[in-house]
């Protein structure tokens, strides 16, 4: 008899990324040169004194279990970070250090949702957020936008969709944003926060990419430009995305003592803790600067202004500048219905520009908006030209 896989599982839906990625991985195996703008993470290594501070934790025997919330010393550095960017006030008990900011977010969710209840997703949206709400029988509830507000919600959308729900119990706000590039402004966040505490409704901060912010564009936290909003909100950052760190899995997310304690039982249960090494590597990345964060950000804005301008100059694409992270969301939607191919959604024009002009970006459906593409320009400057001269052949090929 084979084994039953649960109903959990079998409702988890494949990523509609895989079919393009690994098509990409079997291309770029036969032989074939792709040009991935598909990648999620920085192309540059982890600074030296990152890769130290490891070192030394090793020869130190610093390799045991650590208590489930992290050492207390990390912890401490995350409060200080949180008060010298954020100015943001938090102790050591109102942090939890995670294996990764994905799963610093599940434990969260873990620790607050219940089934039926109602998670608010702007869209496009972060591929794992819905499904994440999903395996734990909440119910995402999207909300869509489009090129025309910069890829944002406005408060009004916010205001008006949770007038027709029935259990409203958090809105996952993730700026900058992954796909869209998106950063909300101090005010744009103030008229949200108010939204949310007049309906009572908790605000996840998916702050991953913080630190990757360009032009006039500048970073807020929704409970410092509204101070109220600190009990109704869980902050989530961690190392990955500003220190080049995705691989050593460090994510950590703070909020009200009550939440922290109940997530750290939740991640006793499961992950125990964080690398012990992970760990110690991450407090000199946060205590320490050796500019580094600063030159990776310099060199992603000057790849932006490139990728950017380029794809604003193709006909009939629409791609506003994007002023974090290191994505680009153009909405090609445009291309669908006038092409001799038949590529009339995002899977399939993905697929036909990987297969003809060898290149390989994600579909937009898997961020819940079939208009768009997205380009990663956490690449070599080399490989962003010759990407954008295939990209440009392959639409022009649609006849
Ligand atoms: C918006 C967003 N949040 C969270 C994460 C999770 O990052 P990690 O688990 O590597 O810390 C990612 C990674 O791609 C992301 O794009």
């Amino acid at each position: 008899m084979p084994i039953t896989i649960s109903k959990r599982a079998q409702a988890i839906k494949p990523s509609p990324t895989m079919t393009v990625s690994a098509m990409a991985k079997k291309m770029t195996a036969e032989g074939y040169s792709i040009v991935n703008f598909g990648v999620g993470e920085p192309d540059f290594n982890t600074p030296e004194y990152i890769k130290q501070a490891a070192h030394q934790a090793i020869d130190d025997n610093f390799t045991r279990y650590t208590i489930s919330a992290g050492i207390l010393e990390l912890r401490q550095a995350i409060a200080e970070k949180l008060k010298r960017d954020n100015d943001l006030e938090y102790t050591p008990d109102e942090i939890i250090v995670s294996p990764g900011g994905k799963a610093a977010i599940i434990t969260i969710l873990t620790a607050i949702c219940d089934p039926g209840d109602e998670i608010l997703i702007p869209a496009p949206y972060w591929v794992s957020y819905p499904s994440q709400v999903e395996m734990l029988d909440g119910k995402p509830i999207y909300l869509p936008t489009d090129e025309t507000t910069n890829f944002k919600f406005t408060p009004a959308q916010l205001q008006s969709v949770l007038k027709s729900l029935a259990k409203p119990k958090a809105l996952i706000l993730n700026s900058p944003n992954n796909p869209s590039g998106a950063v909300y402004s101090k005010e744009e966040l103030l008229a949200i926060g108010k939204v949310c505490l007049e309906h009572n409704l908790t605000v996840i901060s998916d702050e991953i990419y913080e630190k990757l912010v360009y032009g006039e564009a500048r970073h807020y936290s929704i409970a410092q430009v509204l101070p109220p909003m600190r009990d109704n909100t869980i902050l989530i950052n961690g190392v990955s995305k500003a220190y080049a760190m995705t691989g050593w899995r460090l994510g950590y997310a703070a909020g009200p003592r009550e939440v922290i304690k109940k997530a750290s039982a939740v991640q006793e249960h499961n992950a125990s803790c964080v690398t012990s090494i992970t760990q110690k590597a991450a407090v000199a990345a946060l205590n320490h600067d050796d500019g580094s964060i600063e030159r990776m950000r310099c060199e992603f804005q000057k790849r932006r202004d490139f990728l950017v301008s380029e794809l604003q100059k193709i006909p009939l694409i629409k791609c506003p500048l994007p002023d974090g992270a290191f994505y680009a969301f153009p909405n090609v939607g445009r291309y669908y219905h006038k092409n001799k191919v038949g590529t009339n959604d995002s899977i399939r024009l993905c697929e036909y520009l990987l297969k003809e002009f060898h290149i390989a970006l994600v579909p937009g459906v898997a961020f819940g908006c079939d208009e768009c593409l997205r380009f990663s320009y956490a690449n070599s400057m080399e490989n962003l030209i010759e990407g954008i001269r295939r990209f440009k052949a392959g639409l022009e090929s649609l006849g």
